[in-house]
């Protein structure tokens, strides 16, 4: 069976936009894939954070993952420090990636201007071959992530071609390993909508964890009240009733495209239900919509978050699967580059 792996990052609340630009997919996908989904508390700690917290809070993402809809009878679910050989792998990769491929990426270019000088660790700038560590260990085929992710993709592939250049093949042979590619090279599934959901107080910034106000994104664990708030407050314009890919309307845009995903109508549907509709009737079916979806989530998560043994045992499972395969990995690297074997 073909591989899947995606991981999201314990930091703030898990919102719509992770959950529709990726775990709702992973949902999909976990029928048909071998599925490895991580919590990745390494990349947790690349900008300031609260250690007070970090435990907490990659408890709670493994709760949400499940309570969306990951099935363990199918999927792994572990945390990504659990696994020894992504911190590992991630400094043998370090050494042959160029600086120059990480000061072009444009998270980190983003994430150092917002932080400041004194607050930029080289964790920030080596972040994507961490993330090339989490995807390359499993022999990944697929990658299922939102747009903003692609770039970190890009270079996963190209630094997968660069091992396999330097070390793989006929290179590997003759240091006894069994030759052929040391990585797969893995592919990014970025969905065609939701791929790139935007924050409600401003249709051409995305929706995002560390934003300031809380206003510009629903939490999957926003309370009723709060997500009817929420929308009824977000950004609105003047023109009359609603339509798609107005490039003058992002708001209206990304709106209708959130309700087409939640409702799981078609977009044809969702422009002819909505067409005639003025901002106040739209964003009440919105808002309904939203809660309606949202509050078996939220229901499942209580009751997982609460049974703190079952979920400890889930996590333990996943670490050891995946360990089993990301050591096999790291110790094909290792003999590929040469090391005396241990
Ligand atoms: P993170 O934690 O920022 O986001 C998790 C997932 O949510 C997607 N996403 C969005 N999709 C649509 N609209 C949005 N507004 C939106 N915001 C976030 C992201 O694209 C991502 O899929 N570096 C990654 C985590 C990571 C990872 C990996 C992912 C680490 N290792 C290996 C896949 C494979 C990140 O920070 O995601």
């Amino acid at each position: 069976r073909k591989r899947i792996v995606s991981g999201v990052q314990p930091t703030g609340s898990i919102h719509l936009g992770n959950y529709l630009g990726a775990i709702r997919n992973w949902i999909l996908l976990q029928n048909t894939y071998d599925t490895f989904f991580f919590i990745v508390d390494l990349h947790a700690i690349t900008l300031p954070y609260d250690a007070q917290q970090l435990s907490k809070a990659t408890r709670d993402t493994a709760a949400l993952y499940l309570a969306c809809g990951v099935d363990t009878s199918k999927a792994s679910v572990f945390v990504q420090s659990h696994v020894r050989a992504h911190a590992e792998l991630m400094w043998l990769l370090s050494s042959v990636t160029p600086v120059g491929w990480l000061n072009r990426m444009i998270q980190f270019k983003e994430k150092s201007r917002k932080a400041g000088d004194e607050n930029v660790g080289v964790g920030l700038l080596t972040y994507p071959v961490l993330m090339a560590s989490d995807i390359l260990l499993y022999q990944s085929d697929f990658v299922p992530v939102g747009e903003d992710q692609k770039q970190h993709l890009e270079l996963t592939r190209e630094l997968a071609e660069r091992v396999n250049h330097l070390f793989g093949g006929r290179k590997w042979k003759k240091l006894g390993g069994r030759g052929g590619s040391v990585f797969k090279v893995p592919e990014p599934l970025i969905p065609p909508v939701g791929a790139r959901v935007m924050s409600l107080t401003d249709g051409l910034s995305k929706m995002s964890k560390s934003a300031p106000s809380d206003q510009s994104r629903i939490n999957l664990l926003d309370p009723k009240d709060v997500i009817a708030n929420k929308i009824k407050r977000c950004k609105t314009d003047s023109f009359p009733g609603m339509e798609f890919d107005n490039p003058e309307r992002p708001e209206c845009n990304n709106l209708l495209s959130i309700y087409q995903l939640i409702s799981g109508k078609t977009k044809e549907e969702v422009a002819e239900e909505c067409r005639d509709m003025n901002w106040g009737t739209f964003k009440s079916l919105l808002a309904d919509a939203l809660i309606d979806h949202l509050q078996p989530i939220q229901v499942r998560y209580e009751e997982i978050i609460s049974d703190s043994a079952y979920l400890d045992g889930i996590l333990a499972e996943g670490a050891m699967k995946a360990a089993g395969i990301a050591d096999a990995t790291l110790n094909n690297v290792y003999q590929a580059m040469g090391f005396l074997q241990r």
